[in-house]
């Protein structure tokens, strides 16, 4: 029997108890100073090894100074499949995240969202089957969190890889609001009515099965450009579901690593939704509008080309440049080409500023690190509020696979799906050079206009290509 250092509120502490909480402490203080940095691109990599300093400490306390109820450690057994798991995972996880391409990097945090979530889940379904649980509420949250999670982070996974479609009908919206309603009635009843629920243990298989499908309905409606919301809306899922599985287990590291990633998710939520001019009880209840085909109707007007010489030459007797990023150039990997032009004109004396729309690309800071990755100095990347005033006395818009987020729909069609939506204002420019592929649509799935305005002239072709092309044009002059 290991000797008691002191009691408190009844309960005793040994030295290995002591260090375990102490050792939880400074978990938390390691992910606060992780997540500190990682709110920068430029210490979000030191950032992350802080915060997974701390995981692997309060990992390593828990296994080795973990006493269950009755003061028994972890048994030989159960220890050695705990370590096989955590290595066999870590292994798994190193390996994809070292293959996983940077434009596939959001469907792998939809991943790893599911997981959690799961995860977090199978704790409060074992709980919820455990005659000497006493944390009913906590366990019920824990396992329609968790499992709603899951679900919906693995549809928002498969529409975010081009695998899941939308539905939308206007009808999902009062389904999802009536399977909220049977969710909290089980719930209330599971409270009232304790262990002597008839048909209990049948009752908690459809609590799983009704969020688990509560989460596919709930992700599925949302199409058209609105699924940064969702996605950072989930984030926010998994830590709260990992917060409630530390409660269930009284675990301190769990609960405030859940609560940050809760918290920090939410946060996010509300900044994309603000991105998004979207209201949070929107998306709760799945009544985004869809990937509406958008004004098709509408004549489209002609499209005019730029030869690479005139784009050569335009750009490098010109003033001010305003390069606006998307989800192409990050396709493309043409950060680094880009930033050579970037180079290259301001040597000839021309002023260049990078617009930052907040969601583009397919993840929050896309561009941000993209850009960072291939050293553009952070002072060039312009946010959309600061860039906007500035368009109307821009010489030359250069718009390098970008698409819904320039897209003027957002402002003079209220039929579109993206309508309200904040854009960079490209088409405020004095000309405006549009590089992408062909007439390919972007994550909408809309029709824009602004490869139709007069002032605009494309340059078709791979990103990263066509930019090599041009700065060898520009080199040229
Ligand atoms: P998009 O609207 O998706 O448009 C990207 C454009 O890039 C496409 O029209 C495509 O046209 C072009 N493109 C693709 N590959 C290319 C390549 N290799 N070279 C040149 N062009 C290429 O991008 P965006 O303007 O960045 O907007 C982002 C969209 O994604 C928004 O609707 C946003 O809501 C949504 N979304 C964002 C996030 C986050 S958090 N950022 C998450 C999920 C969804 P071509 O096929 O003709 O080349």
């Amino acid at each position: 029997m290991e000797k008691i250092l002191y009691t408190l509120d009844g309960a005793s502490f040994t030295v290995g108890d002591t260090i375990l909480e102490y050792s939880y402490l400074l978990a938390a203080i390691l992910f606060v100073i992780g997540l500190k940095y990682q709110s920068h691109p430029e210490t979000a990599r030191k950032g992350n090894i802080w915060a997974g300093a701390g995981m692997l400490l309060a990992m390593l306390t828990t296994l080795f100074l973990h006493k269950n109820d009755q003061g028994q450690a972890i048994g030989l057994i159960n220890m050695l499949i705990i370590i096989g798991v955590i290595v066999a995972g870590s292994v798994i996880g190193a390996v994809i995240a070292r293959r996983v391409k940077m434009t596939a990097m959001p469907q792998l945090v939809s991943f790893y969202n599911a997981t959690g979530g799961a995860a977090s889940a199978l704790v409060a379904i074992m709980e919820f089957y455990n005659p000497e649980n006493k944390a009913v509420l906590v366990t019920l949250l824990g396992i329609i969190i968790g499992t709603l999670t899951f679900s919906g982070s693995m549809i928002a996974y498969g529409k975010l890889d081009g695998k899941v479609g939308d539905i939308f009908s206007p009808v999902m919206k009062y389904v999802n609001i009536g399977m909220m309603v049977i969710l909290a009635g089980l719930t209330v009843m599971f409270m009232v009515l304790g262990p002597d629920l008839p048909y209990r243990n049948e009752l908690g298989i459809l609590l799983i099965a009704l969020a688990l499908l509560y989460g596919v309905l709930f992700v599925m409606p949302i199409g058209g450009a609105d699924m940064p919301v969702v996605i950072s809306l989930l984030n926010s899922f998994s830590g709260i579901a990992a917060a409630l599985a530390g409660f269930i287990y009284h675990n301190q590291a769990m609960i405030l690593g859940g609560i940050l990633v809760g918290a920090a998710g939410t946060i996010l939520t509300v900044l994309m939704c603000r991105a998004m001019n979207r209201s949070l009880l929107n998306v709760l209840v799945g009544a985004f509008g869809g990937g509406g085909a958008g004004p098709e109707g509408k004549e489209a007007g002609t499209i005019k080309e730029i030869s690479l010489s005139d784009a050569a030459v335009l750009l490098s007797y010109t003033q001010k440049v305003v390069i606006i990023p998307g989800y192409g150039l990050a396709a493309a990997q043409a950060q680094h080409i880009c930033s050579d032009l970037d180079k290259l004109l301001t040597g000839k004396g021309v002023e260049v500023k990078y617009a930052i729309h907040p969601v583009a690309g397919r993840m929050p800071g896309h561009m941000n690190v993209l850009l960072a990755e291939a050293d553009v100095p952070y002072d060039k990347l312009i946010e959309m509020d600061d860039i906007n005033p500035e368009m109307p006395n821009t010489d030359v818009a250069i718009v390098i696979g970008a698409n819904d987020v320039v897209n003027p729909a957002a402002y003079d069609d209220p039929s579109s799906p993206i309508y309200g939506m904040p854009i960079i204002n490209a088409h405020h420019a004095k000309n405006i050079i549009v590089m992408k592929r062909g007439m390919g649509k972007g994550y909408a799935a809309i029709e824009n206009y602004l490869f139709y305005d007069d002032k605009t002239r494309m340059l078709f072709g791979n990103a990263k290509e066509t930019l090599q092309k041009l700065v060898s044009e520009i080199k040229t002059l």
